[in-house]
C-alpha cells in the first residue's frame, strides 16, 4: 500500500518539478527553433511513457498485492502483448530519433551566404579571425604562434594579410546573417557553446570543426567552453555581440588586419626616456614604484601587459570604476601616450630598466604557497607571468600593491568593465581567496619569489 502511494507521489513530484522548474532553455536567439522542437518531442514522449509506466506499476503493486487466500497468477509469456510493446516502443524511438536526424542534416549544411568566422580557443580564452576583403582566411600554423602573431597566421600566404584579427574575447556578428564558425584549438580540447543559439561543438587540436547559426536577436551573449580543459576552464568565457548590419559594419571598420598588426612603430629608447620623466614623478626614476604615491613598480613588467593596461586606461576600461581613485589618476596620465609611436618608445625604455626588489608584505608565505597553486596555473610557478595566458608578472611587485589589486578584483572595483575580459577572469579567481589572511599569505609568498 505504502509503496503504491510513494510511486504515485514520485510521479506527481516529477511532473511538478518539471512544470515549475527554472532549469529550462534560455530564450532562443537563433534560427534553431527546430532543435528546441526535437527536445520538446523527446520530453513529451519520455514524459508520457514515464507517467504511464509508473502509474501502471503502482496499479499492479496495489491490485496484485499479497493477501490471505489470494495467489498471484504467473504468466511469463504473452506473444500478443510483447508484439504490441515492441511495436509501440519502436514507434516511440523512431519518433524521437527521426526529427533529430532531420535537424542534424541541416546543421551540417551551412547556407551558401554564411559568413565565415574563425573562433580560436586556447587555455583559457578566445580569439577570433574574419576573412578580409578577399573573403578568404589565410593559412595558419600553430608552430608560428608568438606574442607578435597570436593566431599563428602564415605571413607568406597573401590571403592572410587582410585577415581581421580580433585579439579580445568578444566577437561581433551581424543580425539575421547566417554565420559559419570554424573552430580551432591551440592546445587541448575545448568547446564552443552559446546557449541562446543552441549550438555547441568541440575544438580539436589539429583539425577545424564547424557549426553554423543565424543570430535572430540583437544583444550580448556568453560564449562558454563546455569541455574540461584544465584549471582555468571555468573562467574560459567569451562574448558574442549581435548587432544590426550597419553597426556591425562600423565595428568591422575599426578592426585591424593581420598586416596592420605586424607593422609596429620602431621604438626609440632615448625618446622613451624623455617621455618617462613624466611617469618618474610617481613611479620613480628607475620605475621602482612608490608606496606614498600609490605607484606600482614598472621595471621588470612585461611590455605586452603594460601596453594593454595603458590602452585600457585610455579607453576607460580601467580607472573608471567607482572606488578606483588611483586608477582615475593613472587614466589621466595614460592619455599622454595616446600616440602609438610614443607608447612604443616609452615601453622600450621601461623594458631597458632592470627589475627591482619588491617591498615585502606581512603574511605567512608557507601557507601562501599552497594558496598560490591555483595562481601558478596562469602566472607561472615563479610568478614570472605568461603572455599566452594573459597573465602578468607578479614577482617583483610590491606587497602593498598586490594586496590592493587582489582586493580590488575581489570587490570588482577592477575587472567589472564589460570590455575587461581578462580582468573579469581574474576577478572570478580572486574570489577564491576568501579571507584577508588568504590575501596576505598569498602576497607574502609571491613576495618571496624575487626576480
Ligand atoms: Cu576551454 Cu574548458
Amino acid at each position: 500500500m505504502a509503496i503504491t502511494l510513494v510511486i504515485v507521489l514520485l510521479v506527481i513530484g516529477s511532473l511538478l518539478l518539471h512544470y515549475f522548474s527554472v532549469w529550462w532553455f534560455t530564450p532562443l536567439a537563433s534560427n534553431w527553433a527546430s532543435i528546441d522542437f526535437t527536445v520538446d518531442i523527446t520530453v513529451w514522449i519520455t514524459g508520457v511513457v514515464f507517467v504511464l509506466v509508473n502509474l501502471f506499476l503502482a496499479y499492479a503493486v496495489f491490485r496484485f498485492r499479497s493477501r490471505p487466500g489470494h495467489k498471484a497468477h504467473y504468466e511469463p509469456e504473452n506473444k500478443k502483448l510483447e508484439g504490441w510493446l515492441v511495436a509501440l516502443t519502436s514507434v516511440g524511438i523512431a519518433a524521437m530519433l527521426a526529427p533529430g536526424l532531420y535537424v542534424w542534416a541541416q546543421f551540417v549544411q551551412p547556407p551558401e551566404n554564411a559568413i565565415e568566422v574563425e573562433a580560436f580557443g586556447q587555455q583559457w580564452h578566445w580569439r577570433f579571425r574574419l576573412p578580409g576583403a578577399d573573403g578568404q582566411l589565410g593559412k595558419v600554423d600553430t608552430a608560428l604562434i608568438s606574442e607578435q602573431n597570436p593566431l599563428g597566421i602564415v605571413e607568406s600566404d597573401p590571403a592572410g594579410a587582410d585577415d581581421i584579427v580580433i585579439l579580445s574575447n568578444e566577437l561581433v556578428l551581424p543580425l539575421d546573417q547566417p554565420a559559419k564558425i570554424l573552430l580551432r584549438s591551440a592546445d587541448v580540447l575545448h568547446n564552443f557553446t552559446v546557449p541562446q543559439f543552441r549550438v555547441k561543438m568541440d575544438l580539436v587540436p589539429g583539425m577545424v570543426s564547424t557549426l553554423w547559426f543565424t543570430p535572430t536577436q540583437a544583444g550580448q551573449f556568453d560564449v562558454l567552453c563546455e569541455e574540461l580543459c584544465g584549471t582555468g576552464h571555468f573562467a574560459m568565457r567569451g562574448k558574442v555581440s549581435v548587432k544590426p548590419a550597419e553597426q556591425y559594419q562600423q565595428w568591422l571598420a575599426q578592426q585591424q588586419t593581420f598586416a596592420q598588426s605586424q607593422s609596429v612603430p620602431q621604438a626609440d629608447i632615448t625618446q622613451g626616456q624623455a617621455h618617462y620623466q613624466l611617469c618618474a614623478a610617481c613611479h620613480g626614476d628607475s620605475a621602482e614604484g612608490n608606496k606614498q604615491l600609490n605607484a606600482p613598480a614598472l621595471a621588470g613588467q612585461s611590455g605586452w601587459y603594460l601596453r594593454r593596461q595603458l590602452h585600457h586606461y585610455q579607453q576607460g576600461i580601467r580607472g573608471t570604476a567607482e572606488g578606483d581613485l588611483y586608477g582615475a589618476q593613472m587614466a589621466a596620465m595614460a592619455n599622454t601616450v595616446a600616440d602609438p609611436a610614443t607608447l612604443e618608445h616609452l615601453l622600450a625604455y621601461i623594458a631597458s630598466l632592470p627589475p627591482v626588489q619588491a617591498s615585502v608584505a606581512q603574511g605567512n608565505a608557507e601557507r601562501g604557497q599552497r594558496l598560490y597553486r591555483s595562481c601558478a596555473a596562469c602566472h607561472g610557478a615563479e610568478a614570472k607571468g605568461n603572455y599566452a595566458l594573459n597573465a602578468p608578472r607578479l614577482a617583483g611587485l610590491d606587497g602593498w600593491y598586490l594586496e590592493r589589486q587582489l582586493n580590488y578584483f575581489k570587490q570588482q572595483i577592477r575587472g567589472s568593465h564589460p570590455q575587461d575580459f581578462y580582468g573579469a577572469q581574474m576577478s572570478l579567481v580572486a574570489q577564491s581567496l576568501q579571507t584577508e589572511r588568504d590575501v596576505a599569505d598569498v602576497v607574502a609568498y609571491i613576495n618571496s619569489l624575487q626576480p
